[in-house]
């Protein structure tokens, strides 16, 4: 529980003192914004939320998180760079919606008197504005473009840590949490060296609060995860559609993403996985040069993004078209593994225990016990392994993944079928229930739409 004014006198400090003018008087309430958006060129530079979403969205996840903060502080940094995927950090965007700034920083102190959350911005360089496009300087467009009342420098955020601080018994620690041979994350660095400098002031780790919270999808995520979806189901369908025996692997992939664009996504959730016959049983097969040969099996592991958000699908398919008996027989087993895991999908299960254990049973019985390696499930999100709590049991509104494998190297062959489910009260949905799944499925689209295969028996072309 935080503590209330025990230094208010600090406020007045040499901290504030150097503040900029037009910082205002913190115990002074915040005004109603009445001034627009600058518009044209007055707005350029100016950090603005992206995506669909109105930056009330966000101000309400962080308000969400503060009251559940107990009146302690918590600090979320950005990414200080954007990453091959143009990943920002997940959770900084997840309360900010920004999206392209880097070097960034969030605080949230719910016990400070007035101004409750603070964005802290890199520094203006006008040598890197030549690099990177002109950057704007502080003012009331900056505080109007994100959402925030209070926008500051990074050069401030150890003063005002300092300050919130006195009036919080904790710093919050929100996670993710990393391994011991992993860098220590910023956060949990920042927070101690601040609280090393509040004698009575500690560090605690809430790491689940941000991950319950991101795990829940509202209408509007959905609808976006659903865009994702869409965009992957046209990519893979048009591989289905134009994979022939002599293609290379680049090539389908090429297909893939060109099916990604064309349906409106600028971007991969991660890095297409196009595996043909030996290399399917790789999981993650991270070349793309083999050519492709007839009778075998080509695994796709593809997921397109829109705005942010995420998806995931595995569709494994007869380079020419049909199944032989044997690719028949364990793409079966499954297929009914996944069923298995599906049928066992409802909010208060959990992802281990339950819906891993359903999809491991079949595989077993089937005698496949040491081909099936991996995990079942990890959630989906803004990130393809996004945050959720793995240990708990699963709520309704929460996207998975179901995607056993059978992998038998000695063989050559490689088989997943990757789905993504939302979890309800009595079961859950399969999101991506239109992408071809079953092997009558595959056969006829690949019969109707490519031209090098023919039709299974009874189906005209
Ligand atoms: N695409 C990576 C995975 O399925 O987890
Ligand atoms: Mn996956
Ligand atoms: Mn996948």
């Amino acid at each position: 529980m935080g503590r209330l004014h025990i230094a208010s006198w600090l406020l007045a400090s040499s901290l504030c003192v150097s503040a900029p003018a037009q910082e205002g008087d913190p115990t002074v309430p915040q005004e109603t914004p009445d001034v627009r958006m600058p518009a044209g060129d007055a707005a350029r530079g100016i950090p603005m939320p992206t995506g669909t979403f109105d930056q009330e969205v966000y101000r309400a996840r962080r308000q969400r998180v503060m009251e559940q903060l107990d009146g302690d502080v918590a600090v979320v940094f950005g990414a200080t760079s954007i990453g091959t995927h143009g990943a920002q950090d997940a959770d900084f965007y997840y309360l900010t919606g920004l999206a392209q700034e880097t070097g960034a920083a969030l605080v949230l102190a719910p016990s400070e008197p007035v101004h409750k959350e603070f964005l802290f911005l890199r520094g203006i360089d006008p040598e890197q504005n030549r690099w990177n496009g002109e950057r704007a300087i502080l003012g009331r467009g900056i505080e109007l473009g994100t959402g925030f009342a209070r926008v500051y420098r990074m050069s401030r955020l150890g003063g005002v840590l300092a300050l919130t601080g006195v009036h919080a018994e904790e710093f919050v620690f929100l996670g993710p949490i990393v391994g011991y041979d992993k860098p220590i994350p910023k956060a949990l660095q920042v927070s101690k060296d601040a609280s090393a400098r509040l004698p009575g002031v500690s560090v605690r780790m809430d790491h689940r609060l941000l991950r319950r919270m991101r795990q829940l999808h509202d209408e509007a995520e959905l609808d976006l995860m659903g865009q994702a979806i869409a965009c992957t189901a046209a990519g893979l369908e048009a591989a289905m559609c134009n994979v022939r025996a002599g293609m290379s692997e680049f090539e389908l992939k090429q297909v893939i993403e060109r099916g990604f664009r064309d349906a409106g996504s600028r971007r991969n959730a991660f890095d297409s996985i196009v595996a043909s016959g030996p290399n399917g049983a790789v999981l993650h097969y991270p070349d793309d040069g083999r050519l492709m040969q007839a009778g075998e099996l080509v695994l796709c592991d593809v997921g397109a993004e829109i705005e942010h958000y995420a998806s995931d699908v595995t569709r494994t398919f007869p380079v020419s078209g049909r199944f032989t008996p044997r690719q028949r027989e364990v793409y079966e087993v499954v297929l009914r593994a996944q069923q298995a895991a599906i049928d066992a999908t409802r909010a208060g299960v959990r992802l281990r225990e339950d819906i891993h254990q359903a999809a491991r049973h079949v595989i077993e019985q089937a005698g496949f016990t040491d081909d099936f390696f991996h995990g079942t499930s990890h959630f989906v999100g803004l990130e393809v392994h996004d945050a959720g709590l793995a240990d708990e049991p699963l709520p309704a509104g929460t996207v998975i993944t179901i995607e056993p494998g059978i992998y038998l190297a000695d063989e050559a062959l490689g088989i997943r079928i990757e789905d993504e489910v939302l979890i309800t009260e009595d079961g859950c949905v399969v999101l991506t229930e239109a992408i071809p799944r079953s092997i009558d499925a595959i056969e006829r689209l690949m019969a109707r739409c490519n031209s090098h295969v023919s039709a299974p028996t009874g189906v005209s072309p």
